[in-house]
This record gives structure tokens, C-alpha cells and sequence, in this order.
């Protein structure tokens, strides 16, 4: 019996009891009516009289030690207690599921490490920006129509201050602070006063790229382009340059890629010509260079933009802009395994 009670004993004393109906239960196993301890003191007459003595301190020391018990863990318990009644579980084992990058998120940074193997570094600007960062520094003429109220988000008039329409915008504050040769990208979201439809959205991200030095070529920028379309959508991508106009490029192109998804036999994704277009590109006019501080005589350099969220939506062949931006856990769930 001595062995028996020093086992209860050791029991009492290491058992973890963490909710209220566990420790409801371990009452009733101990000193409940039929529980442990009455039934020890019962069998308490039937001992030899020499044992008694030591049998005796021992039961005595049981019963403190599961008042002792009780006490300790409905104080812990009670203080676990919040206002509203209910107590926090902190035995709980944590359900934390892990996150996933976004579908955007992966794209950019995929951009990014392409253009940094071939030395662009990364650089960014403000959202908010001033009719010279977003307009007259890029030659655009005053009349332009995407300095109208239809196009851009203006948050003050006189001094014109917007959001940035896009992200041409940093390269007059890289042309401002930085000398030549320049060789960056710069990713960022870009704001317009569209429509919201499964093809536009009044945000949406934008890459620019610029590279300016001494004897820069359009054969250059063909090059890093082509390397580019083949380093995102695979070894056998060409590219077709189309003549564009932007007021801060001359000459300027429109850039397709042979469609990735039918090879150019012709698909729905490519409207059935086999190209689909990707960016917008050309050398940086001399007018800009001059504004910048940049000597257009000693200096040439290209500039290309593309659309984050067009990339995105070619290489997950996703129909839908909007669903970019509606945060739906079984629309992002589908990247997980995408871990750059
Ligand atoms: N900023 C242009 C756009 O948003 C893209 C572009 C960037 C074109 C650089 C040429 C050079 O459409």
C-alpha cells in the first residue's frame, strides 16, 4: 500500500491538466465520493498498526497534494479567462497554414532576376508625382490627352500633383540623380482612370527599363529584348517589333512575342495571328536626355515598359485581370508551389 499511494503521489504531482473539464474529472477521480482517496482512507482500518504511522502521513500527503493540484490549475485556468467568458487555449497546437507568394509578386521578381543577370540593377520612385516626373519631363506637348482628367487621378490642380500614370516616371528621377552609363529597371504600381473590366484596372504594375551610355544601339535593345522574351517564355520565343509612337521615345515599337501557348499556328490566346503583344519600347529622345541634364550628343539609350499584370496573365493563362486584385484564397492557393 506504501508503493501504491508514493505512485499516486508522483501521478498527482506530474500530471498536466490544461481544461476545465479535465480538471472536473480529475477531482472526481480523486476525492469524489468513490473516488481514490475516500476508498484509501477506507482501507485505511485494515493496515497493520505498525505501518500505520507512515501509511497515515502518506494519505495526508496525497490529499494536499491533489488540493494543491486542483487549486494550482483553476487558478491558471480562471486567469486564462477573458471578458467575453470564454478562456484562451494555450495547449493549443498551432494551425498556422503556410502563405504563397502572389501570382504578381512572382512574375515581377522573375523580371527582375532576368534583367539582373545581365547587369540592371533595381530602382524605384514615388506613387504620388508632379506633372514634370510624370509628363513634361518625358516630352509629352501640353495638349497631350494623358494629361486629361479622363486618364490620370489628379489629387491637386495648380501645382499638378497625380498619381503616377506610369512608371516612365522614375526614369527622369534616375536621369536626375544618377550620371551615365545607366542600366536599371524599375518595377511599381502604376494608376489610371479606366474602366475596371476582366482586361483593365484603374492599378495595375508596371517594369521600365533604361539603359543609357555611349553608343547604345535600337540593335541593343533588340538584343535585350530578345533575350529577355526567351529567358520568360522559353528558348524557342521570337519576337516581331511593330512601329509605335510615345512622346518620350524615338524611334518607338510595340513588341509581340510568337505566341507561347500555340507556338504561331494560331489560338485563341493570340486571337489567332500567332503574336501577342507584351510591350512598349524605343530610344530615349534626345528632348528627354536634354531635360535630364543628359548631353544627347555624347549620350544614346533605350527605354522599355511592360505590364506586369499582361505577363502574369499570359504565362498562368489567367482570363481575368480582376481576379489579380480580389485576394480569393482558391484563385491565389494555385501558386503555391511557385516559390520564387
Ligand atoms: N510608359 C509606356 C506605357 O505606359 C511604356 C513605355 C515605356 C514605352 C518606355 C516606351 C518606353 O505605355
Amino acid at each position: 500500500m506504501i508503493d501504491k499511494i508514493k505512485q499516486y503521489i508522483d501521478a498527482v504531482v506530474s500530471c498536466e491538466l490544461t481544461k476545465f473539464d479535465e480538471l472536473e474529472n480529475f477531482r472526481i477521480q480523486y476525492i469524489g465520493k468513490k473516488g481514490l482517496i475516500p476508498v484509501l482512507f477506507n482501507d485505511f482500518k485494515t493496515v497493520a498498526p505498525e505501518d500505520r504511522k507512515e501509511v497515515g502521513i502518506l494519505l495526508n500527503n496525497l490529499k494536499n497534494a491533489v488540493q494543491d493540484k486542483i487549486t494550482q490549475v483553476k487558478n491558471l485556468l480562471e486567469s486564462l479567462e477573458t471578458d467575453s467568458g470564454h478562456y484562451i487555449d494555450l495547449f493549443m497546437p498551432v494551425q498556422a497554414e503556410a502563405g504563397s507568394r502572389h501570382p504578381l509578386s512572382i512574375i515581377r521578381n522573375k523580371i527582375t532576376d532576368i534583367f539582373s543577370r545581365i547587369g540592371f540593377t533595381v530602382a524605384d520612385g514615388p506613387e504620388i508625382e508632379d506633372d514634370w516626373h510624370n509628363f513634361t519631363a518625358l516630352n509629352f506637348p501640353e495638349e497631350h490627352p494623358a494629361r486629361d482628367m479622363q486618364d490620370t487621378f489628379f489629387i491637386e490642380k495648380k501645382p499638378d500633383i497625380a498619381l503616377r500614370t506610369h512608371t516612365s516616371s522614375v526614369q527622369v528621377r534616375v536621369m536626375e540623380s544618377q550620371k551615365p552609363p545607366i542600366r536599371s529597371i524599375f518595377p511599381g504600381r502604376v494608376f489610371r482612370n479606366e474602366a475596371i473590366s476582366a482586361r483593365a484596372h484603374c492599378i495595375f504594375h508596371q517594369v521600365e527599363g533604361l539603359y543609357i551610355d555611349k553608343n547604345v544601339s535600337f540593335a541593343d535593345l533588340k538584343q535585350t529584348l530578345m533575350y529577355f522574351a526567351k529567358e520568360m517564355f522559353g528558348e524557342n520565343t521570337g519576337i516581331r517589333l511593330r512601329p509605335s509612337y510615345f512622346p518620350f521615345t524615338e524611334p518607338s515599337a510595340e513588341m509581340d512575342i510568337s505566341c507561347h501557348i500555340c507556338g504561331g499556328k494560331g489560338c485563341n490566346i493570340c486571337k489567332y495571328t500567332g503574336w501577342v503583344e507584351i510591350l512598349g519600347c524605343g530610344m530615349v529622345d534626345p528632348n528627354v536626355l536634354q531635360s535630364n541634364g543628359i548631353d544627347p550628343d555624347e549620350y544614346t539609350g533605350f527605354a522599355f515598359g511592360m505590364g506586369i499584370e499582361r505577363i502574369t496573365m499570359l504565362k498562368f493563362q489567367i482570363k481575368d485581370l480582376r481576379l489579380f486584385f480580389e485576394n480569393d484564397l482558391k484563385f491565389l492557393r494555385q501558386f503555391e508551389a511557385s516559390i520564387t
